[in-house]
């Protein structure tokens, strides 16, 4: 027989995981937090996502990360991290552009035909920016043929990483690639270093875009006003039927009659008691 015993192996590299228990304790903070479901088929990708706060917040591994999280050792701040570590931002300019085209060849017609010369528009998961953006483009250019229309765009998401980038305003020169060229040459500013491949949303546009931290699953928006349009696309898909029942009855509360709430294209509201009228693919329109 032979003896292996003198020969020294590498042990493979113990993999940092989280237990089961850990995993259905932090699975459990996020949802009553911020209404994100994550499947236990997710459990490697979320262990992905919360290894960069390992080393940021100086924890041996990622079980001892979770454990002080779970016991609230590192306070608010970096409940704050893990929501943002945790949240999907896929997003895109003229993202499922249907939506835009049946807002400018039907919505904002109509509002121009009943007199309405005050848009106001709320993106209600807006990411990175885009959506806001793409809108602010949009309404800028209609309100610059109609007499006297003005307009604003109210834009909140839970994550405040991707709060801060919409706020700057720059983005990769690929990014806009979706936007039309009219639109692009008025709104979107090249570097004047053209060695540099980012370009920025121009001023008198980002102007025109409030941003601010909105939980929807809070009890209340305070996000002012009623509005005409509520952009809320691409997050339903992440909450429970329940949530995504009691998100969307507050969001029409927060719509004028008459006003327009569009969801992501995958998401719907059948099944739901609510006082909206479908009107176009994923297109609802509260009672007026
Ligand atoms: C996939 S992105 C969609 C972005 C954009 N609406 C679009 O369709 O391109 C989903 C966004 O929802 C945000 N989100 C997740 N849970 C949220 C919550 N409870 N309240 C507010 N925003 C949330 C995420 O941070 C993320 O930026």
């Amino acid at each position: 027989m032979n003896d292996f015993s003198s020969l020294n192996f590498n042990p493979a590299p113990e993999i940092d995981r989280i237990t089961p228990r850990q995993f259905k304790a932090l699975a459990g903070m996020i949802r009553a937090e911020i209404g994100i479901n994550i499947k236990d088929s997710k459990q490697t990708m979320l262990e992905g996502r919360l290894r960069r706060r390992v080393s940021a917040v100086d924890a041996g591994s990622i079980g001892e990360y979770c454990d002080m999280v779970i016991g609230g050792r590192l306070g608010p701040g970096e409940f704050e991290h893990l929501i943002n570590a945790v949240t999907t931002n896929k997003t895109d300019f003229f993202r499922e552009p249907a939506h835009f085209d049946y807002l400018m060849e039907t919505v904002l017609p109509l509002y121009a035909a009943e007199n309405c010369r005050q848009i106001r528009c709320w993106s209600a998961a807006c990411s990175t920016g885009a959506e806001p953006y793409t809108l602010a483009m949009l309404l800028d250019d209609f309100a610059l043929r109609v007499r006297g229309m003005d307009y604003r765009v109210i834009a909140t998401d839970i994550d405040t990483d991707v709060l801060a980038t919409a706020i700057k305003g720059i983005y990769p020169r690929e990014a806009v690639d979706p936007v039309p060229d009219h639109l692009r040459r008025r709104y979107v500013l090249e570097p004047k270093d053209s060695r540099r491949a980012d370009v920025r949303i121009a001023p008198e546009l980002r102007r025109r875009v409030a941003f601010g931290r909105v939980n929807l699953i809070e009890p209340t928006y305070p996000i002012g006003d009623p509005v005409h349009l509520i952009f809320c696309r691409n997050v339903l898909i992440y909450f429970d039927k329940q949530t995504q029942e009691q998100v969307v009855s507050r969001l029409s509360e927060q719509l004028l009659p008459g006003g327009y709430l569009f969801l992501g294209h995958s998401e719907s509201i059948a099944g739901f008691n609510l006082d909206l009228e479908q009107v176009a693919s994923t297109v609802f329109r509260r009672s007026p």
